[in-house]
């Protein structure tokens, strides 16, 4: 029987009997120092050595270091439901040790005991402040705040289109880069409540680029380098990691200040037009501490992530022109001629521009796993995973497997428009697709995120066509799944 076969009758059996766990064993797999023999073993491409064990132990492994410290991996979609279930009501999502540590012995004490930020703290600390944030953050109201000056940021990004291209209409090797400045730019907006000017390449925008860069740089080396002597005295990387952080601290702490004293010397405050720092600081279970952490957690958290989602959007829209087609003909019905501002209206009517960011999330998970950790010994898929386990959620695998989508390696947007005809019947798992995550730990900003990426997508397809010309890509993996080539898209008018 092949271990598909045996993951099944085993999670049967553990259900109909109703097994108790000290009778369940521990999930199978590798020893960590053995990683390095296994075929696909790439430290550039982990997704591909998790589904490597995958194929030899089943759907649910461990990598075993010692008892405290093995991971343990999910890629079955009711496992990962069970899972999220079973955490639900106080969701742990380990973090960084080493970011959380920057904050526990940061040198000016700005960060009183346990206030680490919703990004790395868990419990009644963590709820206390995200249940305030989200508030504003899902508010449609104060999201549409920030639309015209997204959309401005956009039409921006559109002008250096034209600067960026090469005589044969490719963009740059570096065209990565310009999808960051994009996404610092527009969480700017909130985080620091202005423009910050990078696409003019202002001083402020090259030290912020600089020091969001760095503090993703040291993180990685930190956390999957060899050398772990940070945890005891600062090494090269965790200086750099904290100094960093510090410097967005203090930038972060000026203009919530600044948005302070603003709002204290106004005497009419209009409640209709509250961006999120001001609501944050007029919230009174909220200090302003939480509030600028909570700006600094946004940086942190979407810089990557949106300008990483916005890149593979444009490749699978360049690798699939009847889309790209498709798309057009909605923006033109929806936005028109594109001289008039983007409003709330437009964006809630773009249904293809959204159905195609969701496929192109579910074929590129940019979080391609994203981490639980178990709060008691819990049988899982037939197994026991013990107590305070860090339980990896293989989100990717599942997005390939027909038994959760129907033509499951195909780009087809139409399987998230509810009702279509060709798609009512396909199989079509909401288990196996979180892009966002799950529950209340799901991303905060995911609402902002989506305006941020549809009103690029408005803007540069109304006036190009993109096309792919390089070979197909093969994404990497660290922190999160990014592309292994440079992003020279073919761009070119629509209308020449
Ligand atoms: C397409 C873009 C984005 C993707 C795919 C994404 C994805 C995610 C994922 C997977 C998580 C973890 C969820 C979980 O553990 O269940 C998360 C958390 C988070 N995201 Fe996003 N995110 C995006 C954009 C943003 C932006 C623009 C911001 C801020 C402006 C942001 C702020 C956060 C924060 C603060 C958390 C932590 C929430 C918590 O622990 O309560 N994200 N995001």
């Amino acid at each position: 029987m092949n271990t598909n076969g045996l993951s099944v009758l085993r999670r049967s059996f553990a259900a109909t009997t109703g097994l108790q766990l000290r009778y369940l064993k521990q999930p199978p797999g590798p020893n960590f120092e053995d990683l390095q023999n296994y075929p696909n073993f790439d430290p550039e491409r982990q997704h591909l050595l998790w589904e490597d064990i995958s194929k030899k132990y089943g759907p649910v492994f461990q990598v075993k270091n010692n008892a405290d410290s093995s991971m343990y991996f999910l890629s079955d979609a009711s496992d990962i439901q069970k899972m999220f279930n079973i955490t639900a009501k106080n969701p742990i999502r380990p973090f960084f040790d080493s970011f959380k540590l920057v904050r526990e012995i940061n040198e000016s004490k700005f960060f009183d005991e346990e206030k680490l930020g919703i990004l790395c703290q868990h419990g009644d600390e963590w709820w206390r402040v995200r249940s305030k944030v989200q508030v504003h953050t899902n508010k449609l109201q104060t999201i549409a705040t920030y639309l015209p000056k997204m959309d401005d940021i956009a039409k921006d990004f559109v002008k250096r289109i034209d600067t960026l291209r090469n005589a044969e209409n490719e963009m740059p090797e570096n065209f990565m880069k310009e999808l960051y400045k994009w996404a610092l730019e527009n969480v700017g907006l909130l985080s620091f409540n202005k423009r910050i000017g990078g696409f003019e390449g202002s001083e402020d925008s090259k030290h912020i680029t600089e020091a969001a860069d760095m503090i993703m740089k040291s993180i990685h080396e930190c956390e999957m380098g060899g050398d772990k002597s940070w945890m005891y005295a600062p090494n090269a990387p965790f200086r750099a990691l904290s100094e960093n952080h510090d410097y967005l601290l203090r930038y972060i702490e000026s203009e919530v200040s600044t948005c302070y004293e603003k709002l204290k010397n106004c005497n009419n405050v209009n409640m209709k037009s509250l961006n999120i720092i001001e609501s944050l600081l007029l919230t009174p279970e909220l200090t302003r501490k939480d509030v600028i952490i909570t700006m600094l957690d946004f940086i942190f958290a979407a810089i990557d992530t949106t300008a990483l989602t916005m890149a593979f959007t444009l490749y699978c829209l360049s690798n699939n022109p009847k889309y790209q087609m498709k798309l057009q003909q909605e923006l033109d019905n929806v936005v028109g001629d594109s001289e008039q501002n983007l409003t709330p209206s437009h964006i809630r009517n773009l249904s293809i521009t959204k159905a195609i960011v969701k496929e192109s999330l579910r074929l590129y998970p940019i979080a391609y796993v994203q981490v639980r950790q178990t709060l008691e010994d819990s049988e899982i898929g037939g197994f026991i995973i013990p107590k305070g386990a860090q339980v990896m959620l293989r989100q990717q695998p599942m997005a390939k497997e027909e038994t959760n989508f129907s033509r499951a390696e195909e780009f087809i947007p139409e399987r998230w428009i509810r009702g279509n005809p060709m798609t009512k019947d396909w199989n079509h798992n909401m288990f196996a697709y979180f892009p966002f995550g799950f529950g209340t730990r799901s991303c905060v900003a995911r609402r902002i995120s989506e305006q941020e990426i549809y009103s690029l997508i408005a803007r540069l397809f109304h006036k190009y066509n993109f096309e792919w010309k390089q070979k197909s890509l093969n994404p990497k993996s660290h922190l999160q799944l990014y592309p292994d080539l440079p992003l020279k898209f073919t761009v070119k008018e629509r209308f020449p």
